[in-house]
């Protein structure tokens, strides 16, 4: 069996380790790590610490030390490959097969983090040179600062089916195609992917580019064209900017899930740097669970459009099933049909900030769209509303949350159409 130190690094990095060990003990968040009573000594008080970021555990009582797959041998008494397969079907990854030309595809995948390195120093050179200038201006009438396009790595595809291709040419050009840079059909010549679009690196959670969105200079369809999922990207389980905005969340005590690219940039350029987006899906059970290992309630603020109040009622129903006590969503809503982007540049920092105080919660949520969603004016009607809003909370799998679920919305609904009422005039 082959297993390059880089497959098991990728595993490493997919795994959520205080997600893991917290199935066995308690965890508890401290700062940026984990702490929790050792699962493998006899303790009261916690001396066992989890750091996510770095995929180790420690524990100062007893000096256990390890890795997911460690804590899969020592404390579950699983063999080795046995753990490696475990966690590998949880982080969506295959084990290689045992033969060469296996061992030669997770060597292609350690160096497909290279080639993406490779054309991301490409794009942001372009941007920088003649051929950039149409999508420099393009960036400062957007009123992005030179500070912030190099904070995000932004920069720029030029209009050219061979310019990536002959750029990268001494790399394999099977990698190019890997990566997603270059698109190849049939037995045609390959060709690049990104022609003519402003280019945003996508990182993982440690900082490496594993993909790209490209934004094209003005009108034309698809506005933003992405990467297809690469070994390296997984669009369900990425979000852009975890690896600022989680530094950035635990100063602010805050996340924010935002639907766009460039309203992440926006505001992080605005003072917000805590926001994260999804890539152009709806937020998966995934994505709303690692955004729970950041804060207990994150905040999810989408466009006020039918799209985007669409994406808050998805993320809100996929939330649902998974709520454990103290862990919510928040729901920010924005004036006038604008998006993140467009409130900071029309109406400044605290204009957002201010929003950000009026997050209304889950039930409330919840509670709003099917208030809204028919008239309420017969009592088929209204029983119809109830009976919606129950089955909502009969998804929730934690019982106290369901039962608390179901007795609010028990008595909202009598205080809405009952105690409120005023007394019927007496009949003559
Ligand atoms: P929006 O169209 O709301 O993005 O799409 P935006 O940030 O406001 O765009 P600007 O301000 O006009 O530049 C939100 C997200 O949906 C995905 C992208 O991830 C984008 O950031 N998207 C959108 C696509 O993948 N393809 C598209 O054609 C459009
Ligand atoms: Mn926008």
């Amino acid at each position: 069996m082959t297993l390059s130190p880089q497959w098991l690094d990728e595993l490493r990095s997919r795994i959520t380790l205080s997600t893991l060990i917290g199935r066995h003990v308690k965890v508890q968040r401290a700062g940026r790590e984990y702490k929790a009573c050792c699962p493998f000594h006899n303790e009261k008080t916690p001396s066992f610490t989890i750091n996510d970021d770095k995929g180790f555990y420690h524990c100062f009582g007893c000096g256990a030390h390890g890795d997911a797959i460690r804590f899969l041998t020592d404390h579950q008494g699983l063999g080795f490959m046995d753990a490696v397969k475990e966690l590998a079907a949880e982080a969506g990854m295959g084990v290689p097969a045992p033969d060469p030309r296996a061992a030669r595809q997770a060597e292609a995948r350690a160096t497909l983090h290279d080639v993406c390195q490779a054309a991301q120093d490409w794009f942001v050179a372009q941007l920088g040179s003649a051929a950039g200038e149409e999508a420099r201006a393009y960036l400062r009438n957007r009123g992005l600062t030179a500070e912030t396009i190099a904070r995000f790595g932004i920069g720029f595809a030029p209009d050219s089916r061979t310019g990536i291709k002959s750029a990268l040419g001494h790399l394999d050009e099977e990698l190019l195609i890997e990566a997603g840079l270059l698109i190849k059909v049939d037995d045609k010549a390959p060709y690049d992917r990104f022609r003519g679009r402003i280019m945003i690196p996508i990182r993982d959670p440690r900082g490496r580019v594993i993909a790209f969105g490209g934004r094209i200079l003005g009108a034309g369809e698809p506005k933003y064209l992405n990467s297809p999922d690469t070994p390296l990207f997984d669009k369900g389980r990425t979000l852009y900017n975890l690896h600022l905005a989680a530094p950035a969340s635990r100063q602010s005590g805050r996340v924010v899930v935002v639907e766009g690219y460039m309203d992440v940039i926006a505001l992080a350029q605005a003072g917000f740097g805590e926001c994260v987006a999804p890539l152009g899906t709806a937020l998966t059970e995934h994505q709303i669970e690692r955004l729970w290992k950041m804060v207990d309630r994150p905040l999810l603020c989408f466009d006020g459009d039918n799209a985007g109040q669409k994406a808050a009622m998805r993320a809100a129903t996929r939330a649902l099933p998974l709520l454990k006590p103290g862990l919510s969503l928040g729901f920010v809503s924005l004036p006038g049909g604008q998006d993140p982007d467009d409130l900071v540049r029309a109406s400044g920092p605290q204009a957002f900030a201010a929003c950000l105080d009026q997050a209304t919660g889950l039930l409330d949520h919840l509670w709003s769209h099917e208030l809204a969603a028919q008239p309420l004016t017969s009592p088929e009607a209204r029983a119809g509303f109830k009976a919606r809003l129950n089955a909502h909370a009969d998804t929730i799998a934690d019982g106290d949350i369901k039962a608390l679920y179901r007795r609010e919305i028990g008595q909202r609904f009598s205080d809405l159409f009952f105690a409120a009422r005023a007394p019927s005039p007496a009949r003559p």
